[in-house]
């Protein structure tokens, strides 16, 4: 067998890489109301590193890469890591989740250097509650400007990931449901999980199948294919509509039998579950001088390590980082 394989006979073939933890913004879901600890600059592996990890793994088996943060924007001349990645053959799929408030200076020149397509976090279409939700001093149009640009630019399908929280925007169920019948909206609605440090209570739960029950008031969902991805979301349609409607169910039922992920900290772990606390440091060896044939025998210990699936469901959370510092 080539490629990459866990102990449950999984092909990993895809890095999500967090190259912050830094963000301008305070999602509720996302980030403690203080903030988090944030990591110091030289703790957070450099372009060359990630190159060189990315590099190490593409060799192994991996074959595309999303990159993630906090909000990776904010870290300065991420267009040119993004150029770095494009060389490397065997990395076919660059793409980017974003807050997508910056994206509207930067998604032609990520498209320019081999960015193929973003997924932007958008969980209301109200000024005001957007401001509520993520705390911060930036506003819903600069998002909404990114995700007109990053479509005109070409870095499609733009996908808008919306969390969807009881009593605070599933009200808007509906609407962003609409969007996706005359519009080219391709909208993943995703269960609330509960994270370390942010909201550990289920109160904003809402499961898929109440979201579905909800929108059927819309019209009969029809099922269909991803158009690109193969990422854990199902995907539906309205008869006849643009767009298409994704649901993503952490928590309600775990798709963890199809999971073909690793991620890397911005502090340079990998981690082999995103809702477990284990991880294998990669910076320290890498800075001690590691050979290229260590490293990878590190990335495949990682890769063994990966748990069958996770705990939420039996209550078990992780506890050591906040998603903030994982990437979602
Ligand atoms: N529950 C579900 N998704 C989350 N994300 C972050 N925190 C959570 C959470 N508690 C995901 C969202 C967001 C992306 C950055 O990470 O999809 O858009
Ligand atoms: Fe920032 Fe994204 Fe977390 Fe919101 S969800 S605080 S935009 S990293």
């Amino acid at each position: 067998m080539t490629g990459l394989y866990d102990s449950f006979q999984r092909p990993i073939n895809y890095l999500r890489i967090s190259v912050t933890d830094r963000c301008n913004l305070r999602c509720i879901y996302c980030m403690p109301a203080d903030g988090v600890q944030l990591t110091s600059h030289r703790d957070i592996l450099t372009y060359e590193e990630i190159y060189t990890i990315a590099r190490a793994a593409a060799e192994l088996g991996i074959n595309k890469v999303r990159l993630t943060g906090g909000e990776p924007l904010v870290r300065s001349r991420l267009t040119e890591l993004v150029q770095m990645l494009a060389q490397i053959d065997a990395i076919d799929d660059i793409s980017l989740t974003t807050n997508g408030t910056l994206l509207g200076r930067y998604a032609a020149e990520l498209k320019q250097a081999g960015l193929k397509r973003v997924n932007i976090s958008l969980d209301t279409l109200k000024s005001g509650k957007f401001k509520f939700i993520t705390r911060g001093s930036l506003n819903l149009d600069d998002v909404l400007e990114g995700i007109k640009v990053a479509r005109s630019v070409g870095l499609n399908p733009v996908k808008l990931n919306m969390v969807v929280m009881f009593g605070i925007n599933d009200d808007e169920l509906l609407d962003f449901a609409a969007k996706t019948i005359n519009e080219e909206w391709h909208v993943r609605f995703i269960e609330f999980m509960p994270i370390a440090g942010v909201c550990t209570t289920a109160s904003y739960f809402v499961s898929v199948s109440d979201m579905r029950k909800r929108l059927e008031l819309l019209g009969k969902l029809e099922p269909c294919l991803p158009s690109v991805g193969n990422g854990p979301a199902k995907y539906f349609r309205f008869p006849h509509a643009r767009g298409t409607i994704g649901f993503i169910t952490p928590v309600s039922e775990h798709f963890c039998f199809h999971c073909n992920r690793l991620r890397l900290t911005a502090d340079g772990r990998l981690r082999p579950c995103l809702l477990a606390d284990d991880e294998v440091d990669l910076k320290q060896p890498l800075r001690g001088g590691i050979s290229s044939a260590g490293l990878k025998q590190l990335i495949e210990s990682a890769v063994a390590d990966k748990p069958l699936r996770h705990h939420l469901a039996e209550g078990y959370v992780p506890k050591d980082r906040p998603m903030t510092q994982v990437g979602g």
